[in-house]
């Protein structure tokens, strides 16, 4: 390794690189990447590099394994564990929004090739211009980036039809942490020639590597969409719901989103959006049948809901008339995040355990984080369909102000919501990723041979430990 370079030395050899423009260093345009989306996580960083391509990713990544300087790659800086934002070892940026070409789509192997830069809405609407749908759907496609979903395995609300992320990759091309490219780019439905070595970046929250392209599975474009919005009295009946449902529509089940009545409130009371149901009370169910054509699913979902109101299962329901009114319901949907920020501090959990047991961990989670603070907005929003529910225990902002250790309540919390999950046979982290706020938990729940073999894969790739350092495996 070469002598160690100044700070000001590097960042000479990154514009030398890059070109000035590709360069943020003053406080003021750094302060977009170093916060994130919810501000909870802010450090400095030495400064942002934007690369506009594969080589110069490379170049960049190869220079600073050379100088042993820290690295952390961004994409949308959507993340809601840390995992995007520096801590305080001021390491360089490598943000992917400048890598933002659709290289290829593929009408007949139902495929996309484009660069990691680009946000999951610019190729929802490639795909779309084609006639096909690219399947992942989140709150924050209008920012998250192909890259930083790989990154994550993000999941979102059509899990139940599509898979995660990780289900439509067929192709990665990432700069590994010494500046090699390692290309897998093949746009094949078929491939077992050796290790799926893509795999091991899917999820891996840039520790191994910074992804620069994927080639991601696309389908017939579904636009076809019946929709309702059911006021349920308890999880449970969402279960029995979820098999009604299964029943009838098949396949052609896309959403099956669950929230609580604090939830529906914390958006209903802090923005605009119209209530979906008279009464608020109890729990609430979005159900979305999509299909390549609109004839006979109205039907569909009809026929479904006659037979849930027949059965008592549903306390009050609306069916969207329109495409507006279900883009409304949507809205609302994502606008859970922004909602939960305008009343409070969010502890946020992403858990997900066998769907059978949703109900069962929804019960004792509220039950332990009430014993832990009696003003906490116990707020339940979540993809029931596929058992992961973000049970958030929000602390009304004088309530949170007021704690004496707010970092020792947090912990508490986090350590009683999950433990439940873990003993359910569930996952504390199901599709946001470890990031920063998590790494404690890996610890908590991970086998010691699970963490060994991690934290082996990690030091083989980047035996310097320069990527994204201290996150994930710890
Ligand atoms: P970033 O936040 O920039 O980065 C996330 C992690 O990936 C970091 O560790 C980063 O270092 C790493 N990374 C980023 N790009 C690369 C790359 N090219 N190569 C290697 N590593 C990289 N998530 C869900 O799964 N489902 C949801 O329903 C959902 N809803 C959300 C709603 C809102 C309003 C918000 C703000 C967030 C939501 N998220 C959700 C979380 C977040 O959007 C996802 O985790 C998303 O995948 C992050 O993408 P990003 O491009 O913003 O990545
Ligand atoms: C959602 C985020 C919190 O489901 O993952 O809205
Ligand atoms: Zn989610």
């Amino acid at each position: 390794m070469a002598p160690p370079i100044t700070a000001a030395d590097l960042l000479a050899e990154i514009t030398g690189l890059l070109g000035a423009g590709a360069v943020l260093t003053e406080a003021a345009d750094l302060a977009g990447y170093c916060q994130d989306a919810r501000h909870k996580f802010r450090a400095p960083a030495l400064c942002v590099a934007r690369p506009r391509d594969t080589a110069q990713v490379a170049a960049l990544v190869g220079l600073l394994h050379r100088h042993g300087w820290p690295m952390l790659p961004q994409g949308g800086n959507t993340s809601l564990c840390g995992g995007a934002t520096p801590d305080d070892r001021r390491p360089v940026i490598v943000s992917t929004q400048r890598l933002n070409r659709i290289r290829d789509i593929d009408p007949f192997g139902l495929s996309i090739a484009a660069d990691a830069g680009c946000t999951i809405a610019a190729l929802q609407e490639a795909a779309a211009g084609e006639g096909m749908l690219y399947p992942v759907s989140l709150g924050s496609e209008g920012s998250c980036q192909l890259g930083g979903t790989i990154a994550t395995n993000a999941g979102g609300t059509a899990v139940l039809r599509y898979g995660t992320t990780r289900a439509n990759v067929l192709g990665l091309e990432v700069v590994l942490p010494d500046g090699r490219i390692l290309n897998t780019m093949r746009a094949l439905h078929k491939d077992t020639a050796g290790y799926d070595l893509k795999q091991l970046f899917i999820g891996a929250e840039g520790t191994l590597g910074i992804v620069t392209g994927a080639v991601m599975r696309l389908y017939p474009a579904a636009p076809a969409s019946a929709m309702c919005w059911l006021r349920i009295d308890a999880p449970a009946r969402a279960l029995d719901l979820l098999r009604l449902f299964r029943a009838h529509a098949g396949r052609l089940l896309t959403a099956f989103e669950l929230m609580n009545a604090q939830q529906l409130a914390n958006v209903l009371d802090h923005g605009t959006h119209p209530a979906p149901v008279e009464s608020r009370e109890g729990w609430h169910l979005m159900v979305e049948l999509t299909d390549t054509r609109a004839q006979g699913l109205d039907d569909l979902l009809m026929a479904a809901l006659e037979e849930a109101f027949d059965q008592g299962l549903i306390l009050e329901g609306t069916v969207a008339q329109s495409l507006a009114q279900a883009e409304a319901m949507w809205a609302l949907r994502h606008s859970v995040t922004e909602s939960n920020m305008r009343v409070g501090v969010s502890i946020t959990s992403d858990t997900a355990v066998p769907v059978g047991q949703v109900p069962a961990f929804i019960a004792r989670a509220e039950a332990a984080v009430a014993a832990i603070h009696p003003e906490i907005l116990v707020t339940v929003v979540g993809h029931v369909g596929d058992g992961n529910i973000h049970f958030i225990a929000l602390f009304p902002t004088a309530a949170w102000q007021a704690l004496p250790d707010p970092a020792a309540t947090e912990a508490r919390v986090r350590e009683a919501v999950n433990d439940i999950a873990i003993e359910l046979g569930g996952t504390f982290s199901a599709e946001h990723g470890v990031g920063q706020s998590m790494v404690a938990m890996m610890r908590r729940y991970k086998s010691g041979p699970e963490l060994d073999v991690m934290r082996a894969l990690r030091a083989c790739l980047d035996p310097s430990g320069l990527m994204n350092r201290g996150r994930v495996t710890g």
